[in-house]
């Protein structure tokens, strides 16, 4: 008998632009739907809701987890995807993003942009009929990845509310970062949030502004540190780590070396490996976005709190939830 699933009603038909645009009604509603998708999936069932439907990654920028994730989840709900590449595309002819989105648009029900401009965005969403989900803007937002790591840490840990969490590393130019810190101070009561970067990688003035009255009102406890301590590690439910965005400092005018010097200096305090953990809680989980390059020691994987690898596959279903949601 085929499953029913329970779309989440204020998705349909909208873009996914920001990790802001969602409540906590939605965030949970879309944690329920894709823990049910899971458990329907790994029961060895499929799902065909989306029969038909016609989904186009638009990637401007290079990609694993995210353009094969969305892709997947499209085909498991029984959706097609478009192979369009961009490095064979009439891109190379000089044609406009605008101009590019309006055809793919002719073509789909739903696109999904990465892009290294954060305002590509709005000009995609502007220019198309049907629904842009976000895979990445720039230094801008990744609101899909929020999500799936909302999601991880409620799977992993039980619970979102009251814990103390660290986002660690390339806080100036991740975006993965800044989309966590708004949807989860905007709808949950996180007892504790450490900033851990390097001077010059700090998390932008801007978010924290955007941040500030939710922080307040939550009464949120907000602490910004240049590296790891053994109090940072033993007081952690969760360690997010992230890479130097190393391709965004290369292309920045201004060069940007120094952040690039700061952060090679300061590498050692950022390091996640075993001999780290051993200051950390034996309830607690350490997460990345992935791709790593040498902030997380390979020598974590083996440890049970290690949950990136189990964070990808989180992200499998949360992107059929938000597919599911967005076009059912
Ligand atoms: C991240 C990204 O593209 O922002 N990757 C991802 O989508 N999982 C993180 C990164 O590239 O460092």
């Amino acid at each position: 008998m085929p499953a029913i699933f329970t779309p989440v009603a204020s998705l349909k038909g909208q873009s996914v632009a920001s990790a802001t645009q969602f409540s906590r009604a939605d965030i949970d509603a879309l944690i329920q739907l894709a823990l049910d998708m899971r458990a329907h999936i790994e029961a060895g069932n499929t799902i065909d809701a989306l029969h038909g439907r016609v989904m186009t990654p638009l990637f401007f920028e290079d990609s694993s987890r995210t353009l094969s994730s969305f892709c997947a989840a499209m085909m498991r709900l029984g959706g097609n995807v478009v192979n369009f590449k961009v490095e064979t595309s009439s891109v190379n002819k000089g044609e406009t993003l605008q101009d590019t989105v309006r055809t793919l648009d002719a073509y789909s029900d739903v696109l999904v942009l990465r892009h290294p401009k954060e305002e590509a965005l709005e000009q995609a969403i502007g220019a198309a009929t049907h629904p842009v989900m976000n895979a990445g803007n720039g230094a801008g937002e990744h609101p899909s990845q929020a999500l799936l790591d909302t999601l991880t840490i409620h799977a992993e840990l039980g619970a979102v509310d009251g814990i103390t969490i660290a986002l660690i590393g390339d806080l100036k130019k991740g975006r993965t970062v800044h989309s966590l810190l708004k949807l989860l101070t905007h709808n949950f009561d996180l007892k504790k949030v450490y900033l851990v970067a390097p001077a010059g990688l700090e998390m932008p003035q801007e978010v924290l502004d955007h941040v500030s009255a939710d922080v307040q009102r939550r009464g949120i406890q907000l602490e910004q540190a240049a590296g790891l301590t053994p109090t940072i590690v033993g007081d952690c439910d969760v360690l997010y780590t992230t890479r130097l965005q190393k391709e965004r400092f290369e292309a920045s005018a201004t060069g940007d070396a120094d952040a690039m010097a700061a952060f090679a200096a300061a590498k050692s305090g950022l390091l996640i490996d075993k001999a780290r953990l051993a200051d950390a809680k034996a309830k607690m989980i350490v997460m990345h976005p992935l791709p790593r390059v040498d902030e997380l020691s390979v020598d974590v994987d083996s440890d049970p709190r290690a949950a990136y690898f189990r964070q990808m596959r989180y992200g499998l279903f949360m992107r059929m939830a938000i597919l599911f949601s967005v076009l059912a």
